[in-house]
């Protein structure tokens, strides 16, 4: 099943201040490198057949490549996000602008959310993060607007600050995570849940190797995520390894460069 994401181009990328322990405003980032590595992702994208629509980079927004925390897309219908941290709370509105402009129906959320990078949609429930962006009270509202039953997930390391740097759908049923990302509860949620899911290394979770997109036969993930790459292939999936180093400064990785437009069904 073909897929279609919301890319935003990285024309403005830049690590200006902190807001996650993966970034040093003090190092120097190259833009032109992260803009070839996310056109790297983009044509991987394509080359897998999904369709990638793109919404205009604005100045000042640094972060702004990162569109999956721009909103939240079920059944056709987009729950905007509301960032938690000054730096980055115009990206809401312009987002939420981005769907409006496309005829999506769209809600402005009254609770502090970033989008998919702590909501994770799958058949029967969505995953939600919450620990050190989005709020709880978010996932109560998400629940409301998407009708589907939202499953509250504690992060406790700041390392992996939204539920994508720490867990990805592999399909619609199944997940892949890093289980020391959560609170002793989470990690006893996911278990019942997910008996089957592949467990992420140190080593994995350290390079965002959880940041990665599946799309059910293929897994786009961070090239220097070694162990996940082969247990994934053990399982039948095909990893796609893309490198983007740079945009990791920024604490991002594949997912954090794409939101997924669901449509209604
Ligand atoms: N610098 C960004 C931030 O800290 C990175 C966002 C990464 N996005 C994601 N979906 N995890 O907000």
């Amino acid at each position: 099943m073909p897929k279609h994401f919301l890319m935003c181009r990285p024309e403005y990328f830049t690590v200006e201040y902190a807001i996650n322990p993966w970034m040093h405003p003090e190092t120097s980032t190259d833009r032109d490198l992260a803009i070839r590595q996310w056109e790297g992702l983009t044509s991987v994208y394509q080359s897998l057949g999904h369709q990638v629509s793109l919404i205009d980079p604005v100045e000042g927004l640094p972060d702004m490549v990162f569109a999956a925390n721009g909103a939240l897309v079920v059944g056709g219908r987009v729950y905007g996000a509301r960032f938690a941290y000054p730096q980055r709370s115009a990206e809401g509105p312009a987002y939420l602008r981005w769907f409006t402009e496309n005829g999506f129906p769209v809600k402005e959320p009254a609770h502090v959310n970033e989008g998919e990078g702590d909501f994770l949609t799958l058949d029967d429930v969505i995953l939600a993060g919450t620990g050190f962006r989005t709020n709880l009270s978010a996932h109560q509202e998400a629940q409301e607007f998407t009708g589907r039953p939202v499953i509250s997930l504690t992060l406790v390391d700041p390392r992996f600050y939204h539920l994508d740097t720490a867990l990805f759908p592999i399909d619609g049923r199944n997940v892949a995570y890093y289980p020391a990302a959560f609170s002793e509860g989470s990690r006893e949620v996911l278990a019942r849940l997910f008996p089957d899911a592949v467990l992420a290394t140190d080593a994995d979770a350290e390079v965002l190797g959880l940041n990665a997109v599946s799309d059910g036969t293929h897994v786009v993930i961070n090239a220097e995520a070694g162990d996940l790459q082969l247990e994934l292939k053990r399982r039948g999936y095909e990893p796609i390894p893309v490198d983007l180093s740079e945009l990791r400064k920024a604490g991002g990785g594949p997912k954090c460069c794409t939101l997924e437009i669901r449509g209604e069904n």
